[in-house]
């Protein structure tokens, strides 16, 4: 595959360092996040960086065993750029002072203004006499490196911005790849601009790669694709059938647990659109039965993840001569595996996915999605032609309606959950909210309550709508609906749907909540 120009993000565990990496993609320039420990020597030979950022982190240059990278990364001669502990590191690495920061940590907003010096890094930047930036940092530097010199400061950061331009080498205190730095993305296109790199990393071109990749990998070999309807596995059995035509097939496990007509949906798009083979396995009867007495949410997401595998297992047999298996990883599961902090340590939720499966069976992964971010599939979906309303789609999580019927699950249950989603999201629709909106639902609550309907008593189910704007699902905020909307919405679904007469609005964040309710 042709890789372009690399950029090198060196990961010390800031908890934003992912946002570096969107920055620089959002200018076109390809970029990999490594962990510290993970670069050595022969990993530089091997992925030859045309520039290196050091990203920010929790540590200090003084503790025991500070996260570092090799000494050979400022003889490569590339361009250098250290943010915040990137900057510290820098400097205590090539000469200059670090000091503990008693009393004089900051954080948060700072201004900083420039020196009278000119620095190519801050071309356009600042437009005005200052600009704000987001500053978090413990330590600081008390003496820059030799070589270096200073180009802005704040208030409390003499040594904001500074920079050895001989060697094309920038360290900042702040943050300017986070929100609150609103102009940090010129920083960036400033640095990418003078190392050099041309913005070549497209949608087309990751395309074309992807399928010659593809090509490579699975010469005149099967392979089989488990879809769910969510876009990432979408996105990726579109892009192999461009790659390798009819040697692809999917398998669809419609559990019982989806929502009103996806299953068609779903189906109609492979089968109309694109004339991709897919089995369309109905296994409703066997999940709904093992699920049967189940409402343990820890549970019911294990044995639903045992039972998909079976399944999938079992239609998977039935293709002869499959090899791959393909799955749409992306890039954050990937760095999440790899991360600084070695990934969450505790299990929240045993999230569904195949996983387990390639070594049972016996098969290779191909993974076309695993360089992306999430709005990035989107990105290579629209330019796979596939349709704004499929690309678009709220995500649906594996377990399906499952985990929005706390308690146990029952098929009465299931239905009136169905009915009453497809409502809140036609009402979601009709006032354009959808895509200001990350992810809606309703969830069916476990308790009945007593509402009266004309004259007539009524002893039903109650159920709460979730609406919630995130960017990647680990945090995320309630939506403000207006009152008016959340009025008309309960009434819409007592008068339409049969088996609910009372409905909630859910206004808890993540955390301390999560997204869905199991
Ligand atoms: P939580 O509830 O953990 O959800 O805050 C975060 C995001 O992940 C989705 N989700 C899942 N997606 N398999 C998936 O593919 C799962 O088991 C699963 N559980 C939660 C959830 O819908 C939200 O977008």
């Amino acid at each position: 595959m042709t890789h372009h120009d690399r950029l090198l993000i060196i990961d010390f565990g800031s908890q934003v360092t992912q946002l570096i990496a969107r920055r620089l993609r959002e200018l076109n320039v390809y970029c990999e996040i490594h962990p510290f420990q993970n670069v050595s020597d022969a990993f530089l030979e091997e992925f030859k960086p045309k520039a290196v950022i050091l990203s920010g982190g929790p540590s200090s240059v003084f503790a025991d065993g500070a996260p570092m990278p090799p000494a050979s990364i400022f003889d490569l001669k590339v361009p250098i750029l250290g943010i915040c502990y990137g900057q510290q590191v820098m400097m205590h690495c090539l000469g200059g002072k670090v000091e503990r920061g008693h009393g004089t940590a900051e954080f948060g907003r700072a201004f900083v203004t420039p020196k009278d010096t000119k620095l190519s890094l801050l071309d356009g930047w600042f437009e005005k006499d200052k600009e704000q930036v987001w500053m978090s940092h413990g330590d600081h530097v008390s003496e820059i490196a030799p070589g270096f010199e200073v180009y802005g400061t704040s208030p409390n950061a003499p040594f904001a911005i500074t920079a050895d331009i001989s060697r094309k080498f920038f360290a900042v205190q702040f943050h300017p790849e986070v929100h609150h730095t609103p102009n940090g993305k010129k920083l960036y296109e400033n640095f990418v601009r003078l190392a050099g790199f041309t913005g070549d990393w497209t949608m087309g071109a990751y395309r074309d790669d992807a399928i010659a990749k593809i090509r490579g990998q699975v010469g005149d070999k099967k392979v089989i694709c488990g879809l769910s309807g969510g876009v990432d596995s979408s996105v990726a059995a579109v892009l192999i059938h461009e790659a390798i035509g009819d040697q692809l097939t999917c398998v669809f496990v419609d559990h019982g647990l989806l929502r009103q007509n996806e299953a068609d949906e779903v189906v109609s798009m492979f089968r109309d659109n694109y004339n991709i083979p897919l089995i369309h396995a109905d296994e409703a009867d066997l999940f709904l039965n093992e699920l049967e007495g189940v409402s343990d949410p820890e549970t019911k997401r294990k044995t639903i993840g045992k039972l998909f595998i079976d399944v999938f297992q079992k239609y998977a047999n039935t293709i002869e001569g499959a090899e791959f298996l393909a799955q749409g990883t992306l890039y954050p599961d990937v760095i999440e595996s790899v991360s600084f902090s070695g990934g969450p340590s505790v299990t929240i939720k045993s999230h569904h996915n195949v996983g387990g499966l390639p070594e049972k069976m016996g098969l290779k992964l191909v993974e076309p999605l695993r360089e992306l971010f999430k709005d990035e599939v989107r990105a290579l979906g629209r330019e796979l032609g596939l349709p704004d309303s499929f690309i678009g789609r709220h995500p649906f999580p594996g377990p399906g309606l499952a985990i929005r019927c706390p308690g146990e699950i029952t098929r009465d249950k299931l239905d009136i959950l169905r009915k009453a989603d497809a409502v809140y999201i036609d009402q979601i629709r009709k006032h354009g909210l959808y895509d200001e909106i990350w992810q809606a639902f309703v969830a069916i609550l476990p308790v009945r309550t007593v509402g009266v309907m004309g004259d007539y008593r009524t002893y039903d189910y109650a159920c709460a709508l979730r609406a919630v704007n995130s960017v990647d699902g680990m945090t995320a905020d309630y939506f403000p609906f207006s009152h008016e909307f959340l009025g008309e919405t309960a009434t819409r679904i007592i008068n339409e749907v049969q088996g609910i007469n009372r409905v909630t609005y859910d206004i808890t964040s993540k955390p301390p909540g999560t997204i869905e309710w199991e």
